[in-house]
Order: structure tokens, then C-alpha cells, then sequence
């Protein structure tokens, strides 16, 4: 096995007991296709819930929607979580760890991400500038042998340079900020926060996360997106999120909810 390395051991030795039950294992690839693929094979193989797989570069890097995702070497954090969740909490998982990575973004940086529906984390421009997307979530789901589980792969831009070159409305911390952002606190701090939303479901705690995806995503109600309604374009205006995670979206012919897919921001 590939030993950690000591930017990133060293903060999850020392987080520890906030991160737990998370990072009951660490794989870590200098390479590797994708982690949440990587991560799902564990799965399927038995790993415990909380084992997390961390590359330094993704040559075959996952987005939603079949996209890919941007990775290359050193300039992001490319990690992926094996869950064994019930299916009530299954259900706000993304979102929580929309949530998760936002707060631990916040927590590192000083910045204010905030959140679009589903789970992308963005940071608002300041002087007229959009927002940008600076961080991503996948999860991905199975059944093996009876026992579901759960993959929350995540993919933050720290250096510039992970940014593909034709995304216009993306960003990294870097950038940013100006200065240098240690890899290593900012994935212990994303675990720790990670886990601490995992455990607000797991305790009936949902609303608390809701709550807190609200807050970070109020500047996308009232705002109009458009989505495809079985190959109908339809638009409407966002009003909230359901308790299970559904966009509420109002259009002329009433209320809608949408779960999956994507919108788009006009
Ligand atoms: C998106 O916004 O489209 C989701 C991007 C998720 C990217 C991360 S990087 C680590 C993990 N491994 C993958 O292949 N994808 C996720």
C-alpha cells in the first residue's frame, strides 16, 4: 500500500477524534483513474464505512451528468468516502455534504461559499463578477450482497491550474485568496465537517442541515431556471428545497419538484 502522505497524515492524525468514523482508512494513489471509482470497488469488496480513497491526480476524474472533472496533479483535493447509510439518510446526504464542504471551505479560508442546488459550492464574486464554481460533489450508490452503500466523492480547486481551461465560471482558492491554502487542514477539515453533518442525519438531526443548505443557498431562491421536463424545456422560479433534498421550483402551471438532473441558472 502507498504510504500518505505526511502533508495530509499529519492533520488526520491530529483530527482524529472529530473526523472519526471517517478515515477508519486511507488509500492514497500519487495516481489513479477516479477515487469514486476506486472507492466504489472497495465498496462492492466489503471496505468499512468511512474508508476514503485521495489521489493527487485523477486521470479519469468524475463530474455529474457524466461530465468529467478537471485533476490534475497537486492542484486539488480529489477524495471519495465509502457511507453505509439507511435510506432516510441516504436521501439528504448530498446536500449535507454540499454543506460540509462549503462550511470546511469556510472554515479554512475565511471565504463565504455558498451553495446551488444540488451540491455545487461556488463563491460569490465580488465587483460584479458572477459567482464561481469552486468546488463539486458525486455520489454515487450500490447494492452488494444485500448491504447498500454510498460514495461522496468530492473535488475542490485549490491551485488555478485545476481549472479546465474552456470553464469560464469556475474558480480555485487560490486564486481567490492570494496565498497559498494547505491541502492537507483543508481535507481533515472537510472529513471533520463531513462527518459531523453525517451524524446530524444519523441522530434526526435533518433539519439542522436543511437549515443550513437554506442559508447558503438563499441567493438562488427567487431566482428563474429552466430544466428538461421529459424533453420539454420548462421554467419556473426557485422557492426552496423539500425535506429530502428536491428543488421546489414555482411555474405558471404550479408547484414542481425537481430530484434529479440538472437546471440551468438563467
Ligand atoms: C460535479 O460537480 O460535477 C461533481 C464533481 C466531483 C469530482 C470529484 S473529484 C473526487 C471524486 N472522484 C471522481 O471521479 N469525482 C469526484
Amino acid at each position: 500500500m502507498n504510504p500518505l502522505p505526511h502533508e495530509f497524515a499529519e492533520p488526520l492524525q491530529r483530527r482524529t477524534g472529530e473526523i472519526r468514523p471517517l478515515a477508519s482508512r486511507v488509500v492514497w494513489h500519487a495516481e489513479t483513474g477516479s477515487t469514486n471509482a476506486d472507492a466504489a470497488a472497495l465498496a462492492e469488496a466489503g471496505a468499512p464505512e468511512g474508508a476514503v480513497v485521495l489521489a493527487d491526480l485523477q486521470t479519469a476524474g468524475r463530474g455529474r451528468l457524466g461530465r468529467s472533472w478537471s485533476s490534475p496533479p497537486g492542484a486539488g483535493i480529489y477524495a471519495s468516502v465509502v457511507l453505509r447509510p439507511d435510506l432516510s439518510v441516504a436521501r439528504l446526504l448530498s446536500n449535507a455534504a454540499g454543506v460540509a464542504i462549503a462550511e470546511a471551505i469556510e472554515d479554512v479560508t475565511a471565504l463565504g461559499p455558498t451553495v446551488k442546488w444540488p451540491n455545487d459550492v461556488y463563491l460569490d464574486g465580488g465587483g460584479g463578477h458572477a459567482a464561481r464554481k469552486v468546488a463539486g460533489i458525486l455520489t454515487e450508490s450500490g447494492m452488494t450482497r444485500g448491504a447498500t452503500w454510498v460514495v461522496v466523492g468530492f473535488g475542490i480547486n485549490v491551485l488555478p491550474a485545476a481549472l479546465p481551461p474552456q470553464l469560464t465560471r469556475a474558480t480555485s482558492l487560490e486564486a481567490e485568496l492570494g496565498r497559498r491554502v494547505d491541502r492537507g487542514e483543508l481535507l481533515a477539515g472537510c472529513l471533520a465537517r463531513l462527518a459531523e453533518r453525517y451524524r446530524d442525519l444519523q441522530t434526526g438531526r435533518r433539519d439542522s442541515v436543511l437549515d443550513s443548505w437554506r442559508l447558503r443557498a438563499a441567493s438562488t431562491f427567487g431566482r428563474r431556471v429552466e430544466w428538461d421536463d421529459n424533453g420539454r424545456s420548462t421554467a419556473g422560479v426557485v422557492a426552496d428545497i423539500d425535506d429530502e433534498g428536491g428543488l421546489v421550483v414555482e411555474t405558471t402551471a404550479g408547484t414542481a419538484r425537481i430530484v434529479s438532473g440538472e437546471v440551468r441558472w438563467t
